[in-house]
This record gives structure tokens, C-alpha cells and sequence, in this order.
């Protein structure tokens, strides 16, 4: 775990110039470091084409073997990546169990729930950001012990003890804040604490917790790194602080930047409004309506149908400027252009997305084992079910030193 660590850290800061880009912004610069053909990047994407482009997009192994000629590593970088995955078996849901419950939240909660009771040690649970307390429901049932299900929306606390209460579960709903004082009180010395999809700081701060206050054992399975309270990740592990690389909060969110799922509606939309707001910069700074970037508020997607012409009028009117006559036709394709080198840039970024969220779940199971925990990383379910399928377990490991292997 430490060797991958380190070999990650060193491949993510040896290519750093390759994933700390803004392929919107970058897209903008027509004097960019991809934009002439003097570099062998540069000349691979002037000559992709919009479908080539669309089909290493939805393609990630094609992608990575083209991208590979380029970035040589990629194929060690790929391999550090591979978590062992957790046998696809599912407990089987008892009736009740699974009211409300959504499709795909379903098999989360039945995988990640088996390798809870697999790996279940202490006489209580913890389920730390419960929302409705759906993993929670699983493992009172399968286990009988308590479970302390905190959360801080008291709807849902009161909608999941109402259907615990209804199914006879051994649960008990604390509304509160994760990063208040109080938090701690919802632990004890006795408690598996586990957290599906915990924001950001909210699994964090679990870890910390439950690392100080020695919790037998720690499940979690990660999500939205960026919704962190500071400007910059702030390393857990030793190991991490002194790697020397940073991430800021911008930077934590291209794990999470998954090829559009929305099916084809989405992606036109996406497409159309991103190429409207690029011709409309084009269009502002080529007639001098303003000198640096604005940005344009959300817009209603029923007002892209519109076209270009119209989404410019409204872009102006929010931002009370006044529209000249200008050939409209040239800046949307400018716009169109300026979106498929964007897309074209986002494929290069997006090959380290998984490399950058393992890089951020091996500080985790690092900073465990420098507490005193055995810690063994894996995927739960498929990339399909959820992009998130990282899971993170952590036994206590008594009186004795933890080691890394
Ligand atoms: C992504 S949801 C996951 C819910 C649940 N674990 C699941 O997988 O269905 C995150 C949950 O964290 C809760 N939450 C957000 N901020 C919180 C805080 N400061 N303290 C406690 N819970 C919080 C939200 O209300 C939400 O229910």
C-alpha cells in the first residue's frame, strides 16, 4: 500500500502539467500550450475529429491506448488503480427492508453491508450521514446489534426511525451536526462505524473521530472529496503530508468528473450550452464588450433551444450590456470549436481521475494504519452502480504496532 502510494505521488507530480488544467478556460486560449502542433499532444488533438473525439470519451481503455504514445506510464499508472474487487454476491433484501430504497442504492447498501458484517467487530454501529439510515436498516437486521444512525437533516431522522420503528430494528436516530463538539458523544469504544458516500470533510472528520477515540472497526466508502471546508485538501497520513503534493479544491473534483451518464438528451444540452457560453466569450472579447472572462449565470435549458443568437441577447441582458449587431453564425462555430478542443483537453485530464481518488483513498487507509488499524482497500460494486465504489476497512489492531505491507 505505501510502495503504490509513493509511485502514485511521484507519477501524478511528474505529470502534474497534465491534470491541473481547466479544459474550459484552456479551451478560450487560442495561444495555448496544446493549440500549435509543435508538441505531439498538440498535433494529436488538432487532428481528432469531433466523432474520434466522442468515442474516446465514452471509451477509456481505447482512450488510454492512444493516450499512451503520449504519457508512456500510463499502463504502471492504470495497474496501480486496480483495487481487488469484493465477491458480486448481494444479500438478499428481507421484505420491508427495502421500502424506499432506490434501485441502485439497493445494491450499494446490500454489498457494502455484507462486507460490514464479514468485517464486523465491537457490539454496536455507528452510521455516520445515515440519510434515511438504508445501510443501517441492513446491518440491525443482519446482526441485531444497536445501531446509532447520525445524521443531520431531522426529516430524515424522523422518516428512517418511523420505518426502523415499523420493521422492529434495533436503531436509534441522533440528529446532528458532523463538525460540531457534540458529534463525538454519538460514539463509543463499542461501535463499527460505517459511512456510505460521506461527503468530503464528513468522512473525514468520522475518521478522525474514530481513530481517537479507538472505534473497533471503520468502514466507509468515500464521495465528493471537494466539499472540504478549507481551500486545499489537508492530508491525513504522514506519508501524504510530506509528499509534497498538493490539491486544491477545484483539483479534488476531477475524480468525480465522470463521462456524462445522463443518456443522449443531457449530453446535447451539455454540449449546447457549453459551446454557447465559449462563442459568447469569443463574441464579448472580440468586440470589445469586455477584456477578461465574465461568467454567465445558469440558464433554463428549455431557453437553449433558442440558439445562439438568443442565449447571447440574454447573456448581455443579465450582465446589462449592450449587443452590436455582429456576425452571430461565426462566433457559434467559433464556440463549437472552441468545445470540442475543450473535450479533446478533458480526455488527457481524465485520465487521472481514478488515479487521483486512489491517490486520496490510500491517504485514508495510510492515516489508519499509522492509528493502530489493519486496513485493507477494495471495490464494492461496479463502476456502473456507482463511479464511487471504493470501499476503505480498518480493524483495530491491539496493542500492537501497525505495520505497512
Ligand atoms: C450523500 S448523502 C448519503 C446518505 C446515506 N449514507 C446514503 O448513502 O444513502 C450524505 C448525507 O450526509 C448528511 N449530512 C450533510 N452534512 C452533514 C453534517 N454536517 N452532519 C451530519 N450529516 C450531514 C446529509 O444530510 C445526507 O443525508
Amino acid at each position: 500500500m505505501l510502495n503504490t502510494f509513493q509511485t502514485l505521488t511521484e507519477l501524478l507530480h511528474k505529470h502534474q502539467d497534465l491534470w491541473r488544467i481547466e479544459p474550459f478556460f484552456l479551451a478560450m486560449d487560442s495561444n495555448n500550450k496544446w493549440s500549435n502542433s509543435q508538441s505531439e499532444l498538440g498535433e494529436w488533438f488538432a487532428g481528432l475529429s469531433s466523432r474520434e473525439i466522442e468515442l474516446l470519451k465514452f471509451n477509456r481503455e481505447r482512450c488510454n491506448n492512444s493516450l499512451s504514445k503520449f504519457i508512456p506510464c500510463l499502463d504502471e499508472l492504470m495497474s496501480l488503480c486496480v483495487l481487488p474487487e469484493l465477491p458480486q454476491s448481494e444479500l438478499a433484501l428481507p421484505r420491508g427492508l427495502d421500502k424506499g430504497v432506490p434501485g441502485r442504492k439497493q445494491s450499494q447498501i446490500t454489498r457494502m453491508g455484507q462486507s460490514c458484517m464479514q468485517h464486523h467487530q465491537g457490539q454496536e454501529w455507528l452510521e455516520w450521514c445515515a440519510g434515511k439510515g438504508y445501510l443501517g436498516r441492513i446491518l440491525a437486521h443482519q446482526s441485531g446489534h444497536k445501531v446509532t444512525s447520525f445524521e443531520y437533516q431531522q426529516t430524515l431522522c424522523d422518516i428512517g426511525q418511523s420505518e426502523a420503528d415499523k420493521l422492529g430494528l434495533n436503531m436509534q436516530f441522533t440528529q446532528g451536526d458532523a463538525f460540531s463538539v457534540q458529534a463525538m458523544s454519538a460514539m463509543n469504544g463499542q461501535q463499527h462505524a460505517v459511512a456510505l458516500h460521506a461527503c468530503g470533510d464528513l468522512h473525514v472528520t468520522l475518521l478522525r473521530h474514530a481513530s481517537h477515540l479507538k472505534l473497533p472497526a471503520i468502514t466507509i466508502s468515500p464521495c465528493c472529496y471537494h466539499l472540504i471546508q478549507g481551500e486545499e485538501y489537508q492530508p491525513l497520513s504522514k506519508v501524504a503530508q510530506q509528499s509534497g503534493l498538493s490539491l486544491t479544491r477545484a483539483e479534488l473534483r476531477i475524480p468525480l468528473q465522470e463521462t456524462v451518464t445522463g443518456g443522449a438528451r443531457v449530453q446535447r444540452h451539455r454540449a449546447q450550452e457549453m459551446s454557447y457560453r465559449l462563442g459568447f466569450d469569443a463574441l464579448c472579447q472580440q468586440e470589445r464588450l469586455i477584456d477578461h472572462y465574465m461568467p454567465v449565470p445558469s440558464i433554463k435549458k428549455s431557453l437553449l433551444s433558442e440558439g445562439f443568437e438568443a442565449f447571447c441577447y440574454w447573456a448581455c441582458e443579465r450582465k446589462q450590456l449592450s449587443l452590436p449587431a455582429v456576425d452571430f453564425a461565426k462566433y457559434a462555430s467559433i464556440g463549437e470549436q472552441r468545445f470540442w478542443r475543450m473535450e479533446a483537453y478533458s480526455l488527457v485530464q481524465s485520465a487521472f481521475r481514478r488515479p487521483l481518488e486512489i491517490w486520496l483513498l490510500l491517504d485514508k487507509a495510510l492515516y489508519l494504519k499509522e492509528s493502530g488499524y489493519r486496513v485493507s482497500v477494495s471495490t464494492f460494486c461496479d463502476y456502473q452502480t456507482t463511479p464511487r465504489n471504493c470501499l476503505l476497512h480498518a480493524s483495530r489492531v491491539e496493542n500492537k504496532k501497525a505495520s505497512y505491507n
